[in-house]
């Protein structure tokens, strides 16, 4: 069967992670052509990945570029509009999340995924590609912690990111939408349920700039489900230990805790300063695994004809409820969702 030809639109700080995949790991891809409107990223994916269609409009890709699919990693602001043009161009779309950072552009995507059926589209949910993310939701399938009721996690990210996350707020939709949507995705697919309502809580403990962004550096959301199930979802940019990410779902027979301490590696080190292990630094060196299978899914789901497990209504949802936590914790108030 012929490689999946692609076309990578976005090479920041995620997107060279995701062409390396492309261009060397994941099996039955063929990564043709890049796009970028940053004229050093295009150099870059020249020299170091051999790609000699180079774009710097979008448009202009979609017209010329001999793709079957494009894989979207640009800014969050962007990812609705860059799906439908693709979908609308008969090609299969990988879109990082989330998948739109407002609710009617999400459900304008979700209509043009419906119109173009035999074609894949995929959210990068990436913690659900994760070995361990994907493990807990089996057990919870084979019903091993019998019911699930109450699902917390936390997304947590080292300080040393903040300045740039000010600057990233105007088009990421803040730390509800860039952060956790994350949780949220899991959130719903561990408890299965929707989200009811919302009471998000929040400052700038330590960066008062994200004052001036609506913004805040350390969060904490009650969420509340449909069937009365509950989830406490939190986020912080403020760490100084390492990315540490976890999850714990309590279920009415056990519970599973998910990545509880963001270790490096097994290794503990006994010294001077007591017993300790290294912690991972940022979501790629945590997320790697993840990153690499969901990449190799969409590939897999192109050339079996088939949808992942992720749909549009997922990347929705969590863009629906990332708002509604935003708009919370701006107006001080419980938001209920209706739809
Ligand atoms: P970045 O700011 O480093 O890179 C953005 C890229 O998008 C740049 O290459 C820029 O040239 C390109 N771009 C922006 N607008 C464009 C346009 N109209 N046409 C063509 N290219 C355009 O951002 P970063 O950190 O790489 O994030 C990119 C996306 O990945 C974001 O949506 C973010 O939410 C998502 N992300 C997901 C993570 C995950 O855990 N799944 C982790 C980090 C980022």
């Amino acid at each position: 069967m012929a490689a999946v030809k692609i076309g990578i639109v976005g090479l920041g700080r995620l997107g060279k992670r995701h062409a390396e995949n492309l261009k060397h790991k994941v099996s039955g891809a063929a990564l043709v052509a890049a796009c970028s409107v940053v004229k050093e990223e295009l150099d870059w994916a020249r020299e170091n990945l051999g790609i000699e269609a180079l774009y710097s409009n979008y448009d202009q890709m979609l017209e010329e570029a001999d793709l079957d699919a494009v894989f979207l990693v640009t800014s969050s602001a962007v990812h609705a509009e860059q799906s439908i043009k693709a979908l609308e161009k008969g090609l299969h779309v990988f879109t990082e999340k989330p998948m739109g950072v407002d609710v009617p552009e999400c459900q304008k995507v979700e209509r043009v995924v419906a119109e173009h059926p035999n074609q894949v589209f995929f959210v990068g949910f990436v913690r659900r590609f994760d070995p361990s993310y994907a493990y807990a939701k089996q057990l919870i399938d084979e019903g091993v912690i019998g019911e699930p009721f109450l699902v917390r996690s936390q997304t947590v990210d080292l300080d040393e990111y903040a300045e740039f996350q000010v600057k990233f707020v105007p088009t990421s939709g803040g730390i509800f939408l860039d952060c956790n949507v994350h949780d949220i995705d899991l959130a719903r697919w561990y408890l299965g349920s929707e989200v009811k309502s919302v009471y998000a809580k929040g400052g700038s403990y330590v960066h008062q700039a994200f004052d001036s962004v609506h913004d805040a550096d350390n969060t904490v959301v009650l969420t509340t489900f449909d069937d009365g199930k509950m989830a406490v979802i939190s986020a912080s940019r403020t760490a100084f230990h390492g990315h540490d990410t976890h999850t714990e779902i309590t279920g009415s027979k056990g519970i599973l805790k998910i990545g509880m301490t963001p270790a490096k590696n097994r290794v503990e080190v006994f010294d001077g300063h007591g017993a300790r292990t290294h912690c991972v630094r940022d979501f790629f060196e945590r997320f790697h695994e993840g990153f690499l299978a969901e990449a190799q899914e969409f590939v897999n789901c192109i050339r079996e004809n088939r949808q992942p497990i992720v749909s549009a209504f997922d990347g929705t949802k969590a863009t629906e409820v990332g708002f509604a936590m935003t708009d919370s914790f701006q107006q001080g108030k419980e938001v209920q969702l209706h739809s």
